[in-house]
């Protein structure tokens, strides 16, 4: 018979074994009422003599999933979980957790904190919590590194990494699997423990440190040296040297500090952002559609890349390309990606010659008539996008969803080259598309609400980051991108050189600088943008030319050896180089430009300002429904750090004085053609 210990948690007799079961549903969320009802259930089973050991387990689809994360931003109320830990290591009796669905963060480290630990075989374990500007609080510093060591802890703590049951059971972490079921395997499991297995006892294996370093450096990188991640990388390695109680009472200092610093207050919101843009637009209801064959039309840089996506998720992709060189090219293009796969041990070859097998590329139109899905990433040109639509409409049965990956195209009148407007909606992909995380899900003025959700089904699938963006030139990456890019170019002829503005804005945390990311991706597809738009463009405002320049001169950028700096063959970053200093120069002189030193500061706050203002202009405008969609777009798309929480959020930690005063230095430096946003829109 159950009886309840707390509005979250009840406890049941199974024989002499007491079951503590979680109830706080949807993800059993570790609050407080949850933490005092399994504290006073380890009471009941202290005191009771009949009782001799106990299994905690989750009720309905998991155990702890996690933390209620909104708690993290305030006190936290006692019991916390450090207690509720100490009480089951105090206790004399085992204790058993019962693991189903993910038991992260303190979750898991309460499951670390058990005698042993019993999974079902879908069951997923990690901590998640670096990853969201802490550190573990609750021992999983210390406890983890004794069950599976430093080297392998730094890794899974560090990346946040999720591991599923067989893996940990290989690496020690769970003592066993259940067939069946996991209630009555835990009960039998804890029923023949003759006493406690504190993994606190353990002493943590000894490891070459060698390892241990590759571990740290490793870790280092990827966290971009951001100071929980170093913090969490010390606690790990003086598991192996401190006592357990010191070394976790300073664990938990630690913690307490970062669960209330700007990185985790940033990355919380990104969290919350990160759901909310999954999200269909409120007045847009609707159905995803089932998927299961797809079509891809244009097998280049784009199309193949998100082939690649599709089969990877299990889907069926028919390419569909011009001519049989070009069908190869594309092929080529597949091939090289999944051996550079299998040699980079992401995949095995078995693994990859199925996905290559999902995917056929070809020139007969006819592998259209069973697609549910096709998307065309063909030349960034509205007639050849109207040939590919108007062959879609033709040969697509009814009900399919016609997408595009255009970049800066108008989507409604793609959508008007069809008899089915409603069916037809962006799916912007950004480049290399494997990769990338964002996907931007275009809304035109008729698409229908079941393929918008179909859309955002998709990204889903695709573990890709979905945002919904409404039919504007850009969207809504790449119209704040350049914008951003524009300020920058403003501050080479005011004074600037790549390297600075790359330096200074690498430094702030972008993954990569706007010269670097252009060199990178090519200047030439923006150069045919700006000539084809350039009839449309104000006379009267600013614009910079020195781009145009380089790609008079075949100055494309990484790929022709030269962009905005010289690449040497193989080399990773480019040179500076005095042909480009000349060139901008001469353009400062050419419109009567004095240059003068701009420093970092200037630099990143013209840029920030830039972004901010685009972000305003365009929330206001309704092309993204959130002003966090913003934020999401820029850390998934384009390399804005994560520990910021995006544009916006940077935005709101500035303050709104501040940020004027950002915005009035913008309009003077930036001149005519200037339009100012209402940062009141971000609110
Ligand atoms: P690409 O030039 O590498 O590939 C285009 C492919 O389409 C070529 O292989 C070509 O043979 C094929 N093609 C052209 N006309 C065709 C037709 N009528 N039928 C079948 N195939 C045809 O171009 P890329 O870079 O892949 O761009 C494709 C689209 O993706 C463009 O709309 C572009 O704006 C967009 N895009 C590009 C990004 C990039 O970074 N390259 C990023 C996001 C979107």
């Amino acid at each position: 018979m159950q009886q309840r210990v707390s509005d979250k948690v009840a406890v049941e007799r199974d024989g002499d074994v007491l079951v503590i079961l979680i109830d706080n549903p949807p993800i059993n969320a570790g609050s407080l009422s949850v933490r005092r009802g399994i504290l006073d259930a380890i009471g009941l089973l202290g005191e009771d003599p009949a009782l001799r050991a106990a299994v905690i387990i989750g009720q309905g689809t998991t155990f702890i999933a996690g933390s209620d994360l909104r708690e993290f931003g305030k006190p936290l109320e006692e019991p916390q979980l450090p207690a509720v830990i100490r009480a089951i290591e105090t206790v004399a009796k085992p204790v058993v957790a019962a693991l189903h669905g993910a038991a992260l963060g303190g979750g898991f480290e309460l499951a670390l904190g058990c005698d042993a630990r019993v999974a079902a075989p879908g069951a997923v374990v990690g901590l998640p919590e670096v990853t969201l500007g802490m550190l573990p609080g609750a021992g999983g510093t210390q406890r983890l590194p004794r069950l599976i060591g430093v080297a392998p802890s730094i890794k899974m703590i560090c990346a946040g990494e999720r591991i599923g049951a067989d893996k940990a059971l290989a690496l020690g972490i769970v003592d066993q699997i259940a067939e069946g079921d996991l209630r009555a395997a835990a009960v039998r499991f804890a029923a023949g423990l003759s006493g406690k297995r504190r993994v606190r006892d353990i002493a943590v294996p000894a490891e070459a440190p060698a390892a241990i370093e590759q571990a740290v450096q490793a870790a280092l990188k990827a966290g971009r040296g951001r100071p929980n991640v170093r913090a969490a990388i010390e606690r790990v390695q003086e598991a192996a040297s401190e006592p357990i109680d010191a070394a976790l009472a300073k664990e938990r200092e630690l913690f307490q500090h970062y669960r209330m610093s700007d990185d985790a207050a940033a990355l919380r919101h990104l969290f919350f952002a990160e759901r909310e843009a999954g999200k269909a637009p409120d007045d847009l209801a609707g159905e995803a559609r089932p998927l299961r064959r797809t079509a891809v039309l244009g097998g280049g840089t784009m199309g193949a890349g998100i082939a690649i996506c599709l089969a990877e998720a299990g889907l069926d992709v028919a390419v569909i390309e011009r001519d049989d060189a070009a069908v190869q090219a594309c092929q080529a293009r597949l091939r090289d990606h999944w051996a550079g796969r299998v040699r980079a041990e992401r995949c095995s070859a078995e693994q990859a010659a199925a996905f290559q097998a999902r995917v056929q590329a070809g020139t007969d139109w006819n592998a259209l008539a069973d697609a549910d899905l096709a998307i065309e990433a063909v030349f960034e040109d509205l007639g050849a996008k109207e040939e590919v639509f108007r062959k879609l409409d033709a040969l697509m049965k009814p009900g399919a969803i016609l997408a595009s990956n255009t970049s800066y195209l108008d989507l409604d009148a793609i959508a008007a080259f069809t008899k089915r407007p409603q069916d037809v909606i962006g799916l912007h992909f950004f480049s290399p598309a494997p990769v990338m995380k964002l996907l931007e899900v275009v809304r035109g003025a008729r698409s229908s609400g079941d393929a918008i959700a179909t859309g955002l089904a998709l990204a889903r699938r695709l573990k890709k980051q979905p945002v919904v963006a409404r039919n504007a030139f850009g969207f809504i990456g790449n119209r704040i991108y350049d914008a951003y890019r524009r300020q920058c170019e403003f501050m080479l002829e005011e004074g600037a050189l790549p390297q600075d503005v790359d330096a200074a804005l690498e430094a702030f945390g972008f993954a990569m600088g706007p010269f670097s990311v252009a060199d990178l991706s090519g200047l030439d597809i923006a150069w045919r943008m700006r000539q084809a738009r350039a009839p449309l463009r104000d006379p009267a405002a600013r614009y910079v030319r020195i781009a145009d320049r380089l790609c008079e001169q075949g100055r494309f950028g990484k790929k022709t050896g030269a962009g905005w700096y010289r690449h040497a063959e193989g080399a990773r970053r480019g040179e500076p180089d005095e042909a480009v200093h000349a060139l901008i120069r001469a353009e400062s002189d050419t419109k009567g430009i004095v240059r003068r030193a701009i420093d970092a500061d200037e630099i990143v706050r013209r840029a920030l300002a830039a972004i901010v203002n685009e972000a305003a202009r365009l929330v206001a405008e309704g092309v993204a429904g959130r002003a966090s969609d913003v934020d999401v777009a820029l850390v998934h798309g384009y390399g804005f750090p994560r520990w910021v929480g995006g544009p916006v959020h940077w935005a709101s930690q500035r303050g709104s004085e501040a940020l004027g005063r950002d915005l009035d230095e913008l309009a003077t430096k930036s001149g005519a053609g200037f339009v100012r946003g209402d940062p009141a829109a971000l609110r």
